[in-house]
């Protein structure tokens, strides 16, 4: 099998050090490119862990360079930043999965007012592919350019998204009530991050403000094809990395148990990264460091309450991406994940 060859952008972050850890042991990928604007050390004197695994310099980003020594990029850094790497390394001809959020949402409008900045790349921005490959695989597999969903929006359209899908549920009454660990804000230290801030206390936030909510009603909506009416509350839990979602939609008349089972049995039949967990329920714990989501579901009192776990540095960001790089060069979907 042809070697992929892969750059990485933005290498100094968490999403590129989980990203490199997953690709070392990748069958067929081979990182050949880390780039960010510290070059002064090595990558194994930022991430001491990969003393002896990997013997790359760090270099600045130059398109050609990348171009001359990768097939593909993975760009790991922040939003505003990473819509303007896009355009150099698409047009010098390189594959790009873009872990950031500039190219999840389809109108630059709701872009703008969530993510407070103009987007600045309509072109891509029109052509990005949305990387959840349980719902969107035939697309990811013909694309040049996949947007990596967001942490929280993964879980929550694995969540729910069967149940729309269905019919089962009300479009109009979703409430997704979501904890994730630090590691999601990335390394760069704010105070709000800070140990101290953060250790023995459990937190809401971003309420009524958090970008992800955009970006999770208008998956479910193009999943459904209905519009969504959805609240979503997020919390800081003092774990290194993990979400947890419970999420409660309101149970259409008649809707069954066993309806829902059925859902999520058609639409996750042969995906290899969704597990139904149907006598025990979802935890971070069972799928920290995997790129698995666990998701199970109960009937109570009109509601169906949906859990859903994954890792969001794995299935939330770097196993996720390199799932979409696999589809885009027709290798087996699970390569190097499991
Ligand atoms: N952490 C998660 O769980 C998670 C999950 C899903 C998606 N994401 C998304 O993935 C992206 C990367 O997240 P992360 O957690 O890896 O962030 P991070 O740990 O803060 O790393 C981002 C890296 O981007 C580089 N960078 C920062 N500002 C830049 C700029 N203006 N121009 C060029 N490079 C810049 C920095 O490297 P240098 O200073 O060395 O250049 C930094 O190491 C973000 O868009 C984030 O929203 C994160």
């Amino acid at each position: 099998m042809k070697q992929i060859r892969v750059a990485i952008i933005g290498a100094t972050g968490y999403t590129s050090l989980e990203t490199i850890r997953w690709l070392l042991k990748h069958p067929v990928a081979k990182i050949t490119y880390l780039a960010s604007r510290q070059q002064e050390q090595p990558i194994h004197e930022l991430f001491p862990e990969l003393l002896g695994r990997i013997d790359l310099p760090i270099a600045p980003f130059d398109a050609h360079a990348i171009q001359q020594a990768a097939d593909v990029a993975f760009l790991c850094l922040p939003h505003v930043a990473a819509m303007q790497h896009v355009p150099p390394l698409l047009d010098a001809g390189l594959k790009v999965v873009d872990l950031s959020a500039d190219y999840r949402l389809k109108d630059a409008t709701v872009y703008e007012k969530w993510y407070k900045h103009a987007h600045s790349d309509a072109k891509n921005l029109a052509a990005a592919v949305y990387g959840l490959p349980e719902f969107f695989s035939a697309e990811i597999k013909s694309a040049s350019f996949v947007s990596n969903p967001g942490c929280y929006p993964t879980a929550a359209a694995l969540g729910i998204a069967p149940l729309l899908q269905a019919g089962l549920v009300e479009p109009a009454d979703i409430i997704i009530n979501a904890a994730s660990g630090i590691s999601g804000a990335g390394r760069t230290p704010s105070q709000l991050h800070h140990f101290p801030e953060r250790n023995e206390t459990f937190e809401s936030y971003g309420i009524a403000s958090h970008r992800h909510a955009p970006e999770i009603q208008q998956t479910l909506e193009t999943i459904s094809g209905h519009a969504v009416h959805m609240l979503f509350v997020p919390h800081l839990i003092p774990m290194d990395r993990g979400i947890l979602e419970t999420i409660y939609l309101k149970a259409k008349p008649g809707a069954k148990l066993e309806n829902a089972l059925a859902a999520y049995d058609r639409a996750y039949r042969g995906k290899p990264f969704v597990r139904m967990r149907l006598n025990n329920l979802p935890s971070t714990k069972y799928v920290a460091n995997t790129n698995f989501a666990d998701i199970s579901v109960k009937l109570y009192n009109g509601r169906f309450v949906v859990l859903c776990a994954l890792d969001n540095m794995v299935k939330g960001a770097a196993g996720q991406a390199i799932e979409n790089m696999n589809l885009m060069f027709g290798i087996d979907e699970t390569a190097g994940l499991l």
